[in-house]
């Protein structure tokens, strides 16, 4: 071996690498957010070659207490990372000779850095899930008490952002709940379906080594080692299934946002945020601006862009390990990171802010949001086809425009000129407190359906 050429794979080469390609190369500068995975899996993968006889004893004591010992240079800050060593595993490795020596050579016994990595990053995206499942429960949670604080306030249901019917706001938080809970669950069946060990698949093709992959996997939390070699160092499924089920998260988490953003404005004032998570206008002093909720509504571009850039980089490879899978990291820790921001964001604006009741109930009253509750008298009480009855009510709606008015203002005189079967009677559903009561069907907006709902969700999230 030459003084450049690389210490951990250079005995074939002459040389040490262009600096260009030592640049292009090197994943270091982000692949050492996986350190601690990896000394997890190296420390498993030592134990087991001296369970088995590979290794002896104090060699593998020596290798795994000389891993804590980079662990806690790692998270100190103390550990000098260096691009000439490529990646977190020889980094890792590097160093663990200079601290014990000669038994550090025979840590990579077995194994490769194919399923060393594929398993780092199982772990690490394993980990990832944890705390965005956390993070779920707890925006589920603050909107869980949102519907609760108005689980009875009526505000507009709209379908086109055109007011369609009144519906209550716990009925509005609560379908929030709903996405995000399906969220965790794409969430969860990710990771049930990723945990399996790639760990002593080597470098594709398993080893001549009597290792113990059982073993391994379940000092690591895996459920068992996954089953074929070149499908364990080769699949990034498993970082997809969590991209793809962070795009819909934070599609959803985009939706809430840009409501926020309406609800909040001038215009509509349904909610006020809390002054935490708005910010001021350097030149208009009136202004409070939803900047955090805009930048949630932002924040699904880079996380949709994450999710297709893996899929691209992974479509078309042979199997198995090519290195253009070097790229699944970056991307996977800038969609988690800024999933988890919003996250958290979101769970902060949601807890802190304000629904104006006052502001969501004349909103609800205006728009004609009972003309379907008119049509749906007359079809009850005077036995009209629901067309006729739409073709009526869409008369009245059309005069009380032309007044200017609302349909409780109607006279009833005024109604009796359209159809002179209607009674007094059907101001009772002109009301949106009653047509929102009146809204008793299983998953409607009726305040005995939304709090029932409540009671559910407060069960399920604990
Ligand atoms: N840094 C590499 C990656 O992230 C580790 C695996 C390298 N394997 C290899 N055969 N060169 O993919």
């Amino acid at each position: 071996m030459t003084d450049t050429s690389n210490q951990m794979w250079g005995g074939r080469f002459a040389a040490g690498p262009d600096a260009i390609m030592e640049a292009i190369n090197a994943s270091i500068d982000f692949d050492k957010r996986l350190a601690r995975q990896d000394i997890d899996g190296s420390r498993a993968h030592a134990a087991m070659l001296a369970a088995c006889g590979i290794i002896s004893d104090s060699d593998a004591d020596a290798i795994r207490e000389g891993l804590l010992t980079v662990l806690s240079e790692i998270e100190t800050g103390k550990f000098e990372f260096s691009k000439a060593l490529e990646d977190i595993h020889m980094n890792i490795e590097a160093r663990l000779k200079e601290i014990i020596g000669e038994p550090a050579g025979r840590l990579h016994t077995g194994r490769s850095r194919n399923d060393q990595v594929a398993t780092d990053f199982r772990l690490w995206v394993r980990d990832q899930i944890d705390e965005v499942d956390a993070a779920l429960v707890a925006l589920c949670k603050a909107l869980v008490a949102q519907a609760e604080s108005g689980a009875d306030w009526v505000m507009p249901g709209f379908t086109h952002l055109q007011t369609a019917q009144p519906v209550t706001w716990g009925h509005h938080m609560l379908a929030y709940v709903e996405m995000f809970a399906r969220d965790l669950s794409r969430f969860r069946d990710a990771r049930a379906r990723m945990n399996e060990s790639p760990l002593g698949a080597a470098a594709l093709a398993g080893t001549s080594f009597p290792i113990d992959r059982d073993m391994t996997a379940q000092a690591l939390g895996f459920d068992r080692p996954a089953a074929n070699s070149l499908d364990g160092v080769s699949d990034r499924d498993f970082a997809l299934e969590f991209l793809s089920a962070a795009s819909i998260c934070a599609m959803h988490l985009s939706r809430l946002a840009e409501e926020l953003v309406i609800w909040s404005s001038a215009q509509f004032r349904f909610v006020t945020l809390s002054d935490r998570f708005s910010t001021g206008s350097s030149i208009m002093p009136q202004k409070k601006n939803p900047d955090a909720a805009e930048l949630i509504r932002a924040k699904i571009g880079r996380i949709f862009g994450a999710n297709v850039a893996l899929m691209t980089v992974m479509k078309g490879l042979p199997l198995t390990y090519s290195k253009d899978m070097q790229e699944d990291k970056e991307q996977t820790f800038d969609a988690a990171d800024n999933l988890m921001l919003a996250l958290a964001a979101m769970e902060g604006m949601v807890k802190d802010m304000q629904a104006n009741r006052a502001s969501l109930e004349a909103a609800a009253s205006s728009g004609f949001s009972t003309a379907t509750d008119l049509a749906d008298w007359l079809v009850r009480e005077l036995g009209l086809p629901f067309r006729d009855a739409h073709h009526i009510t869409g008369a009245l709606v059309a005069r009380a425009e032309t007044r200017g008015v609302d349909l409780p203002d109607l006279t009833l005189e005024e109604m009796q000129n359209v159809h002179p079967d209607i009674r007094a009677e059907v101001f009772d559903v002109l009301g949106v407190h009653n047509s929102v009561a009146s809204r008793t069907s299983y998953g409607g907006t009726a305040p005995l359906r939304v709090r029932e709902q409540i009671a559910r969700w407060k069960g399920i999230l604990g």
